[in-house]
């Protein structure tokens, strides 16, 4: 069967075979497949969906693109990552990857720069002085070996048919397809060699699914598909109607995410930390159910081994520690201004969409795929919803490149506040 008449049939809402999926992938990542062609298969796919093997064949030949992690045999220390579908101050990878290395995991954690409102590991990583999350694959997996965790991006050589469909999907408007996130996630994932994954899946005003019940679909359809792969995987769902914890902006999360180690900061940022670490103990069979697992985590949080573990990650990916060290001590280096509320209440909701836009409008995030950013804006002190404030009384501070920004930027911040 030619190209052309396998994009008849998937238009026509047949189902595909595994080869003929295969074919496609082969054509994407050894680019023989022209954009034009590439195109019209994800606007097929996006109407006409995919069944079950097909999204299986789909996942398992974009895995099968590149290169595949391989860690020596160790049932004493399994090979685990989260996945998050994003969201506004989602910083959990920061505080979780050390704290699974200091409980005995290994974490090849790749991670995504921030698209549009929603921010990315990477780009907070980058906030690092001297940080690097470019690995070659076999320093990747040394590190993974001796430390425990690895923060990276992915390689050149990892999962390429993702690579060139995401692009392809971004501009073709074929992005929010169930079908698609559930093979652009998961070849990534499996393609880390895991035991064990847990998913954290976003619904709400700033989640790629806006509804509780697309979000259970999408969660559903990759834990079946992962377990079927032969990866233990969880998924649960998580709200993203308002920021996750009090800051959103690539280095004022970092800082955050520091103090989640240091066991301090919002209640709702180590939950989650906590969460997924507990969920992996179970999924691994170290601990026999979700109340042991979180207490497991919450012990070892609270031990200070996974705030050595973040120094011991820094220092293998060659950040300067004294850059560093110096950074969190100093005041943020940006223009600080502070919002007020303009009536006294209770907070009844702070839109997370609202703190997304204005994040990437001050620099923080891409409004274009090649967007230079800048890493120290953002938005903190994020008052939450159900908090009291007074009139007056601060409901965020909002850093900015300057001045003018900040002001052209504080009616909209802070009509995010509905304050009852
Ligand atoms: N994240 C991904 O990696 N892929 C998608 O398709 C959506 C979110």
């Amino acid at each position: 069967m030619s190209f052309l008449q396998l994009l008849e049939a998937k238009r026509d809402g047949a189902a595909l075979s595994e080869d003929q999926i295969r074919s496609f992938v082969k054509g994407v990542s050894t680019d023989t497949l022209p954009e034009y062609q590439i195109a019209a298969f994800l606007m097929a796919v996006y109407f006409k969906g995919l069944n079950e093997a097909e999204t299986r064949a789909l996942t398992l030949s974009m895995r099968d693109s590149g290169i595949v992690l391989q860690f020596q045999p160790d049932p004493a220390r399994p090979v685990v990552d989260k996945h998050s579908t994003g969201g506004v101050g989602d910083k959990v990878s920061l505080p979780l990857a050390p704290l699974l290395a200091a409980l005995g995991f290994r974490v090849p954690m790749i991670s995504g720069r921030g698209l549009g409102i929603t921010g990315g590991t990477l780009d907070k990583l980058d906030s690092i002085p001297g940080f690097s999350t470019s690995l070659p694959v076999n320093e990747i997996v040394d590190f993974v070996e001796r430390i425990g965790c690895a923060m990276i991006r992915q390689t050149e050589e990892m999962v390429p048919a993702d690579k060139r469909l995401y692009a392809m999907r971004d501009v073709t408007a074929t992005v929010p397809s169930i079908n698609l996130i559930t093979a652009s996630i998961l070849s990534k994932k499996l393609s880390e060699g895991l035991d064990a994954l847990v998913l954290d899946v976003k619904y709400g005003e700033a989640a790629f699914m806006k509804t509780r019940e697309d979000a259970q679909k999408l969660a559903d359809g990759m834990a079946k598909l992962g377990n079927a792969c032969g990866v233990k995987v969880e998924a649960f769902l998580n709200d993203m109607d308002t920021p996750l914890g009090r800051t959103a902006g690539n280095w004022l999360e970092v800082v955050e995410s520091v103090e989640c180690l240091e066991n301090r900061g919002p209640d709702d940022l180590r939950d989650l930390v906590l969460q997924c670490a507990g969920r992996l103990l179970v999924l691994t069979g170290r601990e026999p159910d979700l109340d042991a697992g979180l207490a497991k985590a919450k012990a070892c949080l609270e031990s200070g081994a996974p705030r050595t573990k973040w120094i011991e990650l820094l220092e293998a990916q060659g950040a300067d520690l004294k850059a560093y060290e110096e950074k969190l001590k100093s005041p943020i280096q940006a223009f600080a201004l502070p919002l007020t509320a303009t009536k006294s209440g209770t907070i009844s909701s702070c839109n997370a969409r609202i703190i997304g836009e204005v994040v990437r409008d001050l620099g923080g995030g891409r409004a274009l795929k090649d967007s230079v950013l800048d890493l120290n804006v953002g938005i903190a002190e994020i008052k939450k919803p159900g908090e009291r404030v007074e009139q007056g009384e601060k409901l965020c501070v909002l850093y900015a490149r300057n001045e003018s920004e900040a002001a052209a930027n504080a009616e909209r911040t802070r009509s995010a506040w509905s304050i009852m």
